[in-house]
């Protein structure tokens, strides 16, 4: 596999949550893997006075908890930690910038670099405009030495106009072609196994419209609240934090059209396409597509479950929502007509992230005696976690006697992959980036088209309180009133834990 150039990783928020459970860790992953370049090195910013010793220390705790890969020895860790710098440094003060250059220069300098460094910005979204237009009154954004990325986290904005807001600042500084905006589920295997499943397969493509597709469902659930993040959560709630971002873009991939190259303009121009055509919801229907819920407390197998008002730093009346379920539509050629459900929820039955395309039924039922024959569409399931792998579901005679139908499993799961080292999805963005790659990062226009979507929705809530924030007790699939969204196709798809085991062997 090709390696990156040499390069500098600098980290913003290097003392935070993110460095220390997913990028160190990660980028320990790719130096187990020999993917990093010889001259090489993490350095680590923050307001935290630790010095480098302190903060290897603490990623060295970070890499044996949370890397995909246990390091071979002591020796090879304390080789990688030795890559490992920190410098600490009130990052919202342009003044102090003048030394972190000096000590970026000289670690350049020390580790022979070319003046290649890639900014990661792992800190609170009000740091994102700020760090940039810093670094440039410095020249540190400037690519005519070695290359200049940055890389942001999300939250992208608040709503479409912080959203567009942040765009153009970031554009004051950096190019479109230097920032990065990462979205780890593009970053997942398996939601990149959705563009192989379609695009290198001939059985699924023909399929692939709305001539024999009779509507798609994506769930993302998870089962535990949202702990410790109340604080965060209180100012996102389940549409920002989810919808926004991953289950639009999960989304996309399904509905897009096949790319003309697996490049970063390409893939993203199609991407970019399917958000600006979906069909607006206008603040009038919300209620009609929309519904939102919010956990409340409840007991599953004789443990308590708080509910989301009861979580710390959650107001004891609030009514940021915890799950959301949608119904829409993509106005183009391929998807006119087509329903898209969505759904997603804290404190669900079980955690999982799944797509579904569930197809028409026969035009002429044959075996119309067998009850259940008339509501039966195969479905494909293209299960992105847990139990990750893809499952195809078809009718078969039930052996013996007359013609009833059942329906069976085609299944394929990545486990029975032997030897197959399934990395992170921050370990393969970072290497991406680090290969100047942005195929899976998210662009500008797509980041605001998608919450051009959402923004209505946003405002109807803010707008009308009578739209109900409907409780649903945790360990449940969310409020009842999501059924009557899908009153068209009958039903929710229940997944289990196991991606074959439909109903027998769920996890409750
Ligand atoms: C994050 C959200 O972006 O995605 C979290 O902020 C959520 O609230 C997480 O738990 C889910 O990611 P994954 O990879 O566990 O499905």
């Amino acid at each position: 596999m090709r390696k990156p150039e040499k390069h500098i990783l600098v980290i913003f928020g290097a003392s935070g949550d993110l460095t220390y459970r997913k990028l160190v860790p990660s980028v320990f992953d790719l130096y187990y893997q020999n993917l990093l370049p010889e001259a090489f090195g993490v350095l680590g910013l923050g307001r935290t006075d630790l010095g480098h010793a302190a903060f290897r220390e603490k990623m060295k705790e970070g890499i044996e908890k949370y890397a995909m890969t246990k390091p071979k020895s002591e020796e090879q860790l304390e080789l990688f930690l030795e890559k490992l710098y920190y410098y600490a440094f009130n990052t919202k003060e342009e003044a102090e910038y003048a030394g972190f250059k000096g000590e970026l220069e000289s670690l350049n300098e020390k580790l022979q670099t070319g003046h290649n460094f890639i900014y990661y910005l792992a800190t609170p979204p009000s740091m994102y405009p700020v760090i940039p237009a810093h670094l440039a009154k410095y020249d540190l954004h400037l690519s005519d030495q070695g290359f200049k990325r940055l890389i942001v986290e999300k939250p992208f904005g608040y709503d479409l106009e912080s959203a567009q807001q942040l765009n153009h600042q970031l554009l004051e500084s950096f190019r479109e072609d230097q920032i990065y905006r990462i979205d780890h589920y593009l970053g997942k295997e398996t939601v990149q196994n959705l563009l192989v499943t379609r695009f290198s397969n001939g059985i699924f493509e023909p399929l692939w419209n709305r001539n024999f597709v009779h509507h798609v469902e994506i769930t993302s659930s998870e089962d535990i609240g949202v702990g410790s993040r109340g604080g965060y959560y209180e100012g996102s709630g389940a549409l920002r934090d989810m919808v926004q971002n991953h289950l639009l873009l999960l989304a996309s991939l399904v509905a897009m059209e096949p790319p003309a190259v697996i490049g970063a303009d390409s893939m993203r121009n199609e991407i970019v396409k399917v958000l600006q055509s979906l069909r607006p919801i206008k603040e009038e229907e919300v209620e009609k597509y929309v519904i939102r819920g919010q956990y409340t407390a409840s007991e599953i197998k004789g443990k308590k479950m708080p509910a989301y008002r009861e979580e710390p730093g959650v107001a004891p009346k609030s009514r940021t929502e915890t799950f959301v379920a949608m119904k829409f539509f993509i106005d183009n050629w391929r998807w006119a007509g087509v329903p898209f459900y969505i759904r997603t929820g804290k404190s669900l039955p079980t955690r999982v992230t799944e797509i579904v395309i569930h197809f028409k039924t026969t035009p002429h039922h044959l075996f119309a005696h067998d009850k259940n024959i008339m509501n039966r569409h195969n479905q494909l399931v293209i299960r992105i976690q847990p139990d990750e792998g893809v499952l195809l579901k078809f009718g078969m005679k039930v052996p013996g006697a007359g013609f009833n139908v059942q329906d069976v499993n085609m299944d394929f799961h990545y486990s029975e992959l032997n030897n197959t080292y399934l990395p992170s999805a921050y370990e393969r963005l970072l290497l991406d980036c680090m290969l100047g790659d942005a195929t899976l990062y998210s662009r500008g226009d797509a980041v605001e088209a998608a919450w051009k979507f959402v923004d209505p929705i946003l405002k109807a809530w803010k707008n009308r309180p009578c739209i109900k924030v409907h409780g649903y007790p945790a360990g449940t699939w969310g409020p009842e009133e999501s059924d009557a969204l899908v009153d068209d196709v009958k039903t929710w798809r229940y997944p289990c834990k196991n991606l074959a085991g439909d109903g027998e062997y769920c996890e409750l």
